[in-house]
């Protein structure tokens, strides 16, 4: 991995995956892909190219592989799964139209290409419980039906084309850079600002709603690991379970009332992310991707805690 094309550079992952790699790849070009209205600003602009990159344009995708001699492409662009259920047709689009350009462009130029899927690709057939990596998917939300079908097309792509596809399903992420905007896990970012901002938390879900998540700095390596992963090594690609904490509104509640003891929340249920968020699994089993790549996450919800505490304040006090 040298030169890297990053679809959705300024989103929640993109913003932060693009900084990493620019470290982790010196010499290379990493390009922030870019759509119009969402433009890179401050260090992501200033510290490598960006190029303005439809994903449902295969001809833009074509050209900045093309002009940076790209190895590797991180497809960012998606819907998150609340915000998808009021657009269905741009979230298929998107996850499935824009995925089948980026397989085309890398079956055609050779390159590598890595599209996250989401505890969102399982439903409510699924087992809860220790999640398997291969089980029923059989999700009702558009967007886990973007990801099953993404997961399926990325696998026949290596398969048929030999293109170098590979994939994690991410838990809900959490960060203190960028905001999610749109997703069922979003709670457990919102609640942090409550926290640092000293106001009161409306927490969306009930009591009760186990989900995965992960703080950032693991999903980036995670990112960044499986594609430099032994390829003789992996018996999956699309798409690995990995976990690293799975806890419901009342845990990570008490969690940052041990930091912030004025902390408070109260419930007000949004009836969409809860019906989601009681069809997703309330944890996953990482084992293969321990397994076949190594993986190992780092962070906890006490370490994590801290560390978002830590950031947000210093963030909030600067704007
Ligand atoms: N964080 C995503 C969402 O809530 C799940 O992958 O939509």
């Amino acid at each position: 991995m040298k030169n890297v094309l990053i679809i959705g550079a300024t989103g929640q992952i993109g913003s932060e995956l693009t900084m990493k790699l620019r470290e982790h790849c010196p010499g290379g070009n990493v390009v922030a892909g870019y759509i119009k209205g969402a433009e890179p600003k401050g260090a992501l602009l200033e510290s490598g190219p960006a190029e303005e990159v439809d994903i449902t344009n295969p001809q833009m995708i074509a050209d900045a592989v093309d002009k940076y001699s790209i190895d590797t492409i991180y497809n960012l662009a998606a819907l998150l799964s609340a915000v998808a259920e009021s657009k269905p047709q741009l979230a298929w689009k998107i996850g499935v139209g824009g995925l089948y350009n980026c397989l085309e462009v890398s079956r055609e130029k050779g390159c590598a290409l890595f599209t996250p899927s989401s505890i969102g690709s399982f439903g409510p057939s699924t087992p809860h419980d220790h999640t398997p990596q291969d089980t029923i998917q059989r999700p009702e939300t558009i967007y886990g039906v973007t990801k099953v079908t993404g997961e399926m097309l990325s696998d026949y792509y290596a398969r048929r084309f030999g293109v170098d596809t590979r994939s994690v399903r991410f838990p809900g992420l959490i960060s203190y850079v960028a905001p999610p905007g749109g997703g069922t896990t979003d709670y457990a970012v919102d609640i942090y600002y409550s926290a640092v901002k000293g106001e009161e938390f409306k927490c969306p879900l009930k009591p009760g709603t186990f989900m995965d998540m992960m703080y950032m700095p693991d999903a980036l390596r995670a990112a960044v690991e499986i594609m430099e992963a032994d390829p003789t090594r992996l018996k999956h690609r699309n798409s690995f379970n990995i976990a690293s904490m799975s806890f419901d509104p009342e845990i990570i509640a008490a969690k940052i009332k041990e930091y912030v003891p004025d902390f408070k929340m109260s419930y007000e249920l949004d009836p969409l992310r809860q019906a989601i968020a009681d069809s997703w699994p309330d944890s996953l089993d990482d084992s293969c991707a321990r397994e076949e790549w190594d993986w190992k996450p780092e962070y906890d919800l006490d370490r994590m805690t801290q560390d978002m505490l830590v950031n947000l304040r210093k963030k909030l006090l600067q704007q």
